[in-house]
């Protein structure tokens, strides 16, 4: 079997610590929100897998569906020696790329589900001798760290997952992927499109109330790791679609005025009937914004694929 290699970049007080301040600052704003890295524990990782399953959320199976056809372009386009991965999940989706990749030396998939990286790390080695996989249990919005392998470098960021930054969030981001790169080393960038709103709600409010209860995880998350005392039944998820700023929004909206309890944070939260706490955006995109967004952060846009049903895309752009 090849080495598989598990690397915690924050100590898990860092971890809690991050958690509080962000639970604090947005549980007590006049709008409340809560950022979307916290509905990833063991579970909420779980939940996601249930998702891109779902006959209504048809991201993942577009995204497969351009792997599946252009993973070879990708390898000639990039020879990548080291891919670098944020936020893997569970890699399902990445194998393509792994058979293309001939001269690959090492996978670094980097995760803040420390359970989503073990399962797919070990499940990775044992099935291709010769792979090094070297996972981060690290969060993308902050500086990282690489393992020192050899270059060419291609980072893969898939899923969408771009579109769950804010619109400032996305700037540093991409100006901080492309300090991770030289140049000539490649971003290969997953994003969904606009589309008509109807399937668009529908892939955040799915028939089956999967998209719902991973949506709620983020109580339970509070709920384990400050003590607090958010019923679940409480709140109802809300799924819609904001055109101004072409995002899906997530939201849990209270069934009634009630006062959740945060013991860690010393803290008492209260919320009136219908007041909704904002748990996520899912940004969808056009060709010529992700454009603009790439050049901002130095990096040039060489190729732009999308699923015949021109749903989603894949983008392939190159360090300046
Ligand atoms: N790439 C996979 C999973 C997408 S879901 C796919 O396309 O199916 C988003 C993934 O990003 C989850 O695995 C989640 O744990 C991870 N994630 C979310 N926010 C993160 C952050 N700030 N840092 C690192 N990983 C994060
Ligand atoms: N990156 C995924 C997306 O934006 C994450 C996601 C899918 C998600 N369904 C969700 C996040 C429901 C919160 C709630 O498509």
């Amino acid at each position: 079997m090849s080495p598989f290699l598990l690397t915690r970049t924050l100590p898990e007080d860092a971890t809690e610590a991050a958690l509080r301040a962000d639970v604090l600052q947005g549980l007590t704003a006049t709008r409340k929100t809560l950022p979307p890295k916290w509905f990833y524990d063991a579970h909420g990782s779980e939940l996601f897998e249930r998702i891109t399953e779902l006959p209504e959320y048809y991201p993942t199976r577009a995204e497969r569906e351009i792997l599946v056809d252009r993973s070879g372009e990708i390898a000639a386009a990039t020879g990548a020696r080291t891919l670098i991965e944020l936020g893997s999940g569970s890699s399902e989706k990445t194998r393509h790329l792994l058979d293309a990749l001939a001269g690959l030396h090492t996978y670094v998939p980097v995760d803040v589900s420390e359970s989503a990286l073990t399962l797919a790390g070990q499940a990775l080695v044992a099935e291709r001798a010769g792979l090094n996989v070297h996972a981060l249990i690290a969060d993308f919005t902050a500086a990282l760290t690489l393992p020192g392998t050899p270059g060419p470098r291609l980072v893969a960021f898939l899923g969408g997952t771009i579109g769950n930054l804010l619109p400032g969030e996305r700037a540093a981001f991409l100006a901080s992927v492309r300090a991770l790169l030289t140049p000539g080393d490649a971003l290969l960038l997953g994003t969904d499109l606009v589309k008509d709103e109807e399937v668009l709600v529908a892939a955040y409010d799915d028939a089956a109330g999967v998209t719902a209860a991973f949506n709620k995880n983020v109580l339970s998350v509070v709920n384990r790791e400050l003590g607090a005392d958010f019923r679940a039944d409480a709140f109802e998820h809300v799924a819609l679609w904001d055109a101004g700023h072409e995002w899906i929004e997530m939201r849990l909206r209270s069934r009634a005025a009630q006062t959740v309890k945060v013991p860690a944070l010393d803290l008492a939260v209260d919320f009136a009937a219908g007041e909704e706490l904002r748990t996520e955006v899912s940004a969808k995109f056009r060709k010529e914004g992700v454009r603009a967004e790439l050049a901002a952060a130095g990096l040039d846009l060489a190729h732009w694929w999308t699923d015949a049903a021109g749903r989603f895309a894949l983008s392939l752009s190159v360090a300046r």
